[in-house]
């Protein structure tokens, strides 16, 4: 039997208009700001207006990239988040109508945490493999990261939304199987239904995470056999790029000095991106992935490790290996152009954006226009549902 070739053939990539300058974040927390620039590993990160949602960020990075072949092509949409806007209707059904995708489509939600889009990337490669007459699947990861003003966790806040159109013959990333990962419940992170912002055992769930990337990785050599020295780039979920920077010693500790280097300065391109946006949950893999893409030259054919983490938990190893025009095909979104004409908050206005919130009792409310650059706002609520324009 012959394996097609299946993965990611175009990424987009929105984020807010707003930031935060992470070390005026220290400044007013009384922090010293190496913390959070070496400790933590993160310079600024995205603030959401109250006219941004996961639905508009979502449809933001989607038509960023979307033909109108592909509308027409295709035949599945799968909506990764956790920071949902409905318990019943799924996002896939809002993004589906603002962008004009095919009705003949299957649109649904799902969630688990960081690793909800890796669910649906391999939901999407399962769903090309066995439809001949599928073409296209479009997969996005939208989310808000909430810890709340002056906790541990607000350094490690963001926003955005990452869209993936997976195809036979892809442009950018073959996904190579099997893949290795694991499940197990527990507690290092969750958000009740009652609550916007998210409960963290800070320390623990990065335990968790360096616990299961060690897990996974040797289930994945044991299925393939595979060495560290066949890849050219590791990527990994980046809840800050701290973290990611542990993920990568702890699987290179004992690699030679030359392998360790060369791994370091891809992951490093990996995460540039990240370390300006912040933790956009469960895009935040795929944020790297766009970021080595844009500012890496690695060769055509290099092999890229990919490690997904969502907290609650399961993590999965996987592998892809980059396509001959993987360079000019992941240049549709200018991610530098969209991070520099972002507007710097000073701390107090990032507190008041991050202490609007939309009504919760059904009443009607009309959302100031605030996001000058997106194509997709939210526009208000009326008999309890949301209007966007
Ligand atoms: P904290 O208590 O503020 O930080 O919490 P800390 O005291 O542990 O310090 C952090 C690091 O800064 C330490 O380095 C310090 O030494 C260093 P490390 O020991 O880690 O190598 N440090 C300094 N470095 C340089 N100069 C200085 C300085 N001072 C200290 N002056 C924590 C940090 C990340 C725990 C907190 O922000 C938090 O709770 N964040 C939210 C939870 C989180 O992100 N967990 C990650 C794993 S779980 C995950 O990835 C899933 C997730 O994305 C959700 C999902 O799946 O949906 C979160």
């Amino acid at each position: 039997m012959t394996i097609e070739k299946i993965g990611i053939d175009k990424i987009g990539f929105y984020t807010p208009e707003f930031y935060l300058d992470l070390a005026e974040l220290a400044e007013a927390r009384a922090v010293d700001p190496n913390k959070f620039k070496i400790g933590i590993g993160q310079d600024e990160q995205a603030v959401l207006p109250l006219d941004q949602d996961v639905i508009t960020m979502a449809a933001n990075a989607a038509v960023q990239i979307l033909s109108a072949e592909d509308l027409a092509e295709i035949d599945e949409v799968i909506f990764a988040t956790e920071s949902g806007i409905d318990q019943s209707k799924a996002g896939a059904l809002y993004v589906q109508r603002l962008l004009g995708i095919n009705p003949r489509a299957r649109a649904f939600e799902v969630k688990e945490a960081c690793y909800g889009i890796t669910a649906a990337l391999q939901t999407a490669y399962d769903h090309l493999a066995a439809h001949s007459d599928s073409q296209k699947v479009l997969v996005i990861g939208s989310d808000v990261a909430r810890y709340g003003v002056a906790t541990a966790g607000e350094v490690t806040q963001g926003a955005g939304a990452v869209a993936l159109l997976v195809t036979r013959h892809p442009r950018v990333l073959v996904l190579e199987q099997p893949s290795a990962y694991f499940s197990e419940d527990v507690m290092d992170f969750w958000r009740p239904n009652y609550s916007d912002t998210a409960f963290a055992k800070g320390k623990y769930s990065t335990e968790q995470y360096l616990r299961f990337l060690d897990i996974v990785w040797h289930d994945y050599q044991t299925k393939t056999a595979a060495q560290l020295s066949d890849f050219a780039a590791l990527l990994f979920h980046i809840p800050y790029t701290k973290l990611g920077l542990k993920g990568l010693r702890q699987l290179t500790a004992n690699s030679v000095t030359a392998d360790q280097t060369a791994l370091l300065e891809q992951f490093t391109k990996a995460t540039l991106y990240n370390r300006r946006v912040g933790n956009i949950y469960t895009g935040s893999l795929y944020l790297s992935l766009l970021s080595l893409l844009q500012n890496s030259s690695l060769p055509a054919n290099s092999r890229v490790g990919l490690f997904s983490y969502g907290s609650g938990a399961v993590g999965e190893f996987f592998s892809g290996i980059l396509q001959p025009d993987y360079q000019v095909a992941s240049q549709l979104v200018d991610v530098q152009a969209m991070l520099a004409q972002r507007q710097r908050l000073a701390v107090t206005e990032y507190e008041a954006f991050f202490n609007q919130k939309l009504p919760t009792d059904g009443s009607k409310f009309s959302v100031p226009f605030i996001s000058q650059h997106a194509q997709f706002r939210l526009r208000g609520i009326n008999e309890h549902q949301r209007i966007y324009e």
